[in-house]
């Protein structure tokens, strides 16, 4: 990765902040995006602590003239994108679908899947001429029912991974690959305080795994470096699951 050009949206916590310190450590330059700047700032400057690059700006990927200055600054900043990883997300609201307002139905929808698009609308229009990797971070929610009250949720991870079909399918004479990731429970920072909050909830989730284990960061980081390589160069409109065996059976 090195010298390479990394953009990561949704990297102020979580996975995004994870893989941005591992492409940083592996020499890439390193731009990422959130809402929150106290959080962004602070890990720009823990990686800069370290002498490694990257840059965060603010950016909220429902607006998309915000995407829009993000991969333009990104351009001003490095003349490229090599990788993009398409990460940002929240699940907004849970509760039966009757119940739901379209309003929280709109948001979810509007911050993953439309969050995404936006993305994706802009990255390959910097990266067409020069090929390179995108990955957006979908769900197991994206390739299967979850009845958990996440119905918008669902719904909106299932486009994301139709959006990554088709638009690898436009971009595949460019070089340009275009996956998904399918992930499970992630024990991020922000889902380990969720569940802490419940006493043996922790347990049960690993109970119900395949494996008997929840993923950590370190388990998806190396599937998105593989992605964000030329060793998967034959690999493009994939929706490649990294979950454990949720989605065998
Ligand atoms: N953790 C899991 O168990 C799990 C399982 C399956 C899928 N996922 C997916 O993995 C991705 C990362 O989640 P995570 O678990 O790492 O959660 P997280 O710690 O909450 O991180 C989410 C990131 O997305 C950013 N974000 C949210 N809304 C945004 C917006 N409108 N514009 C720009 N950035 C926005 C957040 O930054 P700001 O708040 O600063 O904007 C944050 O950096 C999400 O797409 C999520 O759906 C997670």
């Amino acid at each position: 990765m090195k010298d390479k050009v990394v953009l990561i949206t949704g990297g102020t916590s979580g996975l995004g902040a994870a893989t941005a310190k591992a492409f940083a450590a592996q020499q890439a330059r390193v731009v990422f995006c959130g809402r929150r700047a106290e959080q962004g700032k602070a890990l720009e400057a823990a990686i800069r602590a370290e002498k490694l690059e990257a840059t965060f700006i603010q950016a909220d990927v429902t607006i998309e003239q915000q995407v829009e200055q993000l991969v333009s600054e990104t351009i001003r900043l490095y003349g490229c994108i090599d990788v993009a990883f398409n990460n940002a997300g929240a699940n907004l609201y849970t509760g039966p679908l009757e119940q739901m307002s379209s309003e929280q139905f709109i948001d979810t929808v509007n911050l993953h899947l439309t969050g995404t698009f936006h993305a994706l609308k802009y990255e390959i229009q910097a990266m067409k001429q020069t090929g390179g990797s995108i990955i957006n971070t979908a769900s197991i929610a994206g390739v299967k029912g979850v009845g958990q009250g996440i119905a918008a949720y669902v719904a909106a991870k299932h486009g994301i991974i139709g959006l990554t079909k088709a638009a690898a399918l436009e971009q595949a004479r460019n070089q340009l690959r275009i996956n998904a990731l399918v992930v499970g429970a992630i024990q991020t920072e922000q889902w380990l305080q969720r569940v802490s909050a419940q006493p043996g909830m922790f347990e049960k989730i690993a109970a119900a795994m395949p494996t008997g284990k929840i993923a950590t960061m370190e388990d998806i980081i190396p599937m998105i470096t593989f992605l964000a390589t030329d060793a998967s160069a034959f690999i493009t409109g994939a929706a490649l699951a990294i979950d454990g065996g949720i989605t065998a059976g």
